[in-house]
């Protein structure tokens, strides 16, 4: 057994911290840990292993136990479902009943070392007072917790633990379990009421199945048998869980009325009785030695069960010392669970690959000799990105070790560089792409500051989501109803490659979008169609350059640079083959454009420079940029802006612009359409700015307009209304 304290080292060290970054540290690991259970839970999406979520939450522990005062009473720490450990059945799905469970269904610390492993029990010493404490060793099984309560031998319910206070009523799926029995044999004499906690899961075959079968259908696979596990009980159709391959192990108990339970053993003898699989192999200890040898010795014939298991769990035998002990309002403190360390695994580095992420991102892959590791084969491993495969200096050929991070996703841990092959050679990314992005062929570039490679082609299909919510956001052209679902479901169901392809959707085939599983369908629906439609028309008809030119996102261009390359183009056409941005790219470090005499009449912006004029030039001129302006010429759509001033002091001079040079923000109701005033403005050499800044000059309000007048007055902008701007004009 390996002590790995070092994951924790320094964590209850807070002496330097002040009140004030003690509050702001807490309020930190609240939100990721909240951030954290959400991918985990609601979209079975989790980012990092177990290991490092307990990290987290245990710090936050100390934190408040270091600065009770400051411990917010909403802190994840003091809710009954949260745990050290990540959990494994989320708070409330959707679409079941809801039940309170008679007995909450508590948490359970977890230990990561020998020295806790003896912190444990010593404290359970102390607390019984007594030299021999006799324990159980068994298997922590990697499934989900349910509660499944009995009546006079009859299935009553199943439920999820949820919250560990309330949970899903889950009945109608447990009944589906091969091993659940709905009825207990009379023989058996079971108790009046017998609530029986367990683990529901898949085994690792069952999960490889089922995993082949659905590869095959071409659906999406499952990460693991949990993750399974918990997506298969929150099925709504039970003749869909039939289906899959879940199994059910008994661990506990809740309520138990007219019946004695005083210890593992007896317990363990009604569990045969009633037919019940119990949870084995089962040792007994009574010192810390025997306790840890019994975890040596499960560790060993672990992988043998055919489950995933990631821990074992210890509990005080007798009864009458676990009410003695007692509990916290998230766990007993009869019971520990000690995970165990990922196993590892040497293995042959065959090849690279690079897979190209949602948001551009070209990560290389290993793909390794196929190896058995913590209950699954592992073929591939991401090695992240180049720096990471420098700072291991992996190379195509290498014996790696490899291991499952929180037994979900496989890491390569370091090169075996005894036995590195003589003609290996150092691995370049770029290189091994040929500088383009494997997906579709287009240009990639590593933006300054960042480790990562990324494609920047706006039609590359592997970022079509990113590039779909990007386009349609508030920032952009406000497409409203285009959050990160539906992008995701237009591209998956081949409605949309990429962002032009939306304006070419009919607004039925919007409504039966599907939202939703195959399994469990969910349409957009007419009303959400027709929002959509409504507002993309919107972006064609109203929506100035400067949005047309952000929502594309090319790199370097964020919203200020948009408005400035719109100032100085009269529509799209003229920023792609702009001559402006041709002689700005060519400025080397220290040229000021004001001394250039093809620049300097154009007073540009600080926020549009060399790099931003490369980068919008490039984008123009790749094939993505050109597929770009052609779709829009088929599409019928040419931006305008509205602010177009490309000569300012010229404009100024010649009279005829008496607005030249000065920014107007638009609030309340005025006599005319606010397009109206401001195509006035524009024409008089003026801008119209969206929001007040200190660049400012004048607001013009209307009735109305409480808070941007506010905003003006704070920062001294002048206020003036329509007769004032007439005047102007
Ligand atoms: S006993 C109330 N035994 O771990 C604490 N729990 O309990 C007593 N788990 O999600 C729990 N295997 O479902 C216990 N052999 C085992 C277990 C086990 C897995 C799960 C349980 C819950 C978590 C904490």
């Amino acid at each position: 057994m390996s002590s790995d304290d070092d994951l924790f080292s320094g964590a209850d060290d807070f002496s330097g911290l002040t009140p004030l970054e003690a509050r702001a540290e807490m309020a930190r690991l609240a939100a990721e840990i909240d951030r954290h259970n959400r991918l985990y839970y609601t979209e079975a999406q989790p980012e990092i292993s177990d290991r490092e979520y307990d990290a987290q939450f245990r710090r936050l522990e100390k934190l408040e136990a270091a600065f009770p005062e400051l411990a917010d009473p909403q802190s994840p720490t003091r809710r009954v479902g949260d745990t050290a450990e990540a959990p494994a059945a989320g708070p409330v799905a959707t679409g079941f009943e809801q039940i309170r469970h008679p007995v909450p269904m508590l948490s359970i610390d977890d230990l990561f070392s020998e020295g806790e492993v003896a912190d444990f029990f010593k404290r359970l010493q102390k607390n019984l007072g007594a030299e021999r404490v006799p324990v159980t060793i068994e298997p922590k099984i990697d499934g989900v917790a349910v509660s499944i309560v009995y009546r006079d031998g009859v299935l009553d319910y199943a439920a999820t633990r949820g919250d560990g206070a309330t949970g899903d009523v889950i009945t109608a799926n447990v009944r589906t379990i091969a091993s659940v029995p709905g009825r207990l044999p009379a023989s058996a004499h079971p108790p009046a009421v017998f609530e029986v906690r367990g683990e529901v899961f898949m085994t690792n075959e069952g999960f490889a199945r089922l995993n082949e079968e659905r590869d095959e259908a071409g659906l999406p696979t499952f990460a693991n048998p949990r993750n399974s596990t918990a997506g298969t009980l929150k099925l709504l159709d039970p003749a869909e869980v039939a289906k899959r391959p879940l199994d059910f192990i008994a661990h506990g108990f809740g309520l138990v009325e007219g019946a004695e339970l005083a210890s593992v053993g007896a317990f363990h003898e009604l569990l045969d009785r009633c037919g019940l699989r119990k949870n084995e192999p089962i040792w007994r200890a009574g010192t810390l030695e025997e306790i840890l040898a019994a975890i040596a010795e499960l560790d060993e014939k672990r992988h043998g069960l055919g489950h995933g298991t990631d821990g074992a769990v210890i509990k005080v035998d007798d009864r009458a010392s676990q009410e003695r002990l007692g509990a916290t309002s998230r766990a007993p403190r009869w019971a520990a669970a000690y995970k165990y360390p990922p196993e590892q695994k040497e293995t042959v580095l065959h090849s690279i690959t690079i897979q190209v992420g949602r948001t551009g991102v070209l990560t290389p892959v290993a793909e390794l000799e196929p190896v058995f590791v913590s209950g699954t084969t592992v073929r591939r491993a991401t090695l992240h990105n180049q720096d990471e495969i420098d700072r291991k200096d992996v190379r195509i050929g290498d014996t790696v070790v490899i291991e499952k991070a929180g037994e979900i996703i496989p890491s390569v841990v370091r090169v075996v560089m005894e036995k590195r092959r003589g003609d290996s050679a150092p691995f370049s990314l770029v290189e091994h792409v040929g500088h383009q992005c494997p997906s579709c062929g287009g240009p990639i570039e590593q933006p300054e500051g960042f480790v990562a490679w990324r494609c920047v082609n706006f039609a590359c299909p592997a970022q079509a989501v990113n590039r779909i919510r990007q386009f349609s956001s508030r920032k952009a052209l406000d497409i409203e109803g285009l959050g990160s679902v539906v992008a995701e479901a237009l591209v998956t169901r081949e409605l949309a490659r990429s962002p032009l392809d939306l304006f070419a959707i009919p607004e039925a085939s919007l409504a039966v979008l599907n939202l939703g599983t195959d399994e469990e369908p969910r349409m957009l629906g007419e009303k959400n169609a027709a929002k959509i439609v409504r507002t993309r028309e919107r972006a064609i008809r109203e929506m100035p350059l400067n949005r047309w030119i952000y929502a594309m996102g090319i790199p370097q261009v964020g919203e200020s640079a948009a408005l400035e390359l719109a100032r100085l183009h009269a529509g799209i056409r003229e920023l792609a083959a702009s001559e402006i941005l041709a002689e700005l790219r060519t400025l080397k470090t220290g040229d000021r454009k004001e001394d250039n005499p093809l620049l300097a009449p154009h007073r540009i912006a600080s926020e549009v420079g060399p790099a931003v004029a490369k980068s919008v030039l490039d984008f123009f001129a790749s094939n993505g940029g050109r597929a770009v302006l052609a779709r829009l010429d088929e599409l019928g759509i040419d931006p305008k802006p509205d602010n177009y001033a490309p000569l300012p002091d010229e404009a100024a001079a010649s009279g005829d612009k008496p607005l030249a040079g000065k920014t107007f923000v638009i609030t309340g109701t005025l006599s005319a359409p606010r397009d109206d005033i401001k195509a006035r403005i524009v024409a008089a050499g003026g801008k119209v700015a969206g929001s007040i800044s200190k660049n400012t000059d004048y607001l013009v309000a209307g009735e109305g307009g409480g808070s941007k007048r506010a905003k003006a007055e704070e920062l001294g902008v002048e206020v003036i209304d329509e007769a004032a701007l007439d005047a102007l004009l």
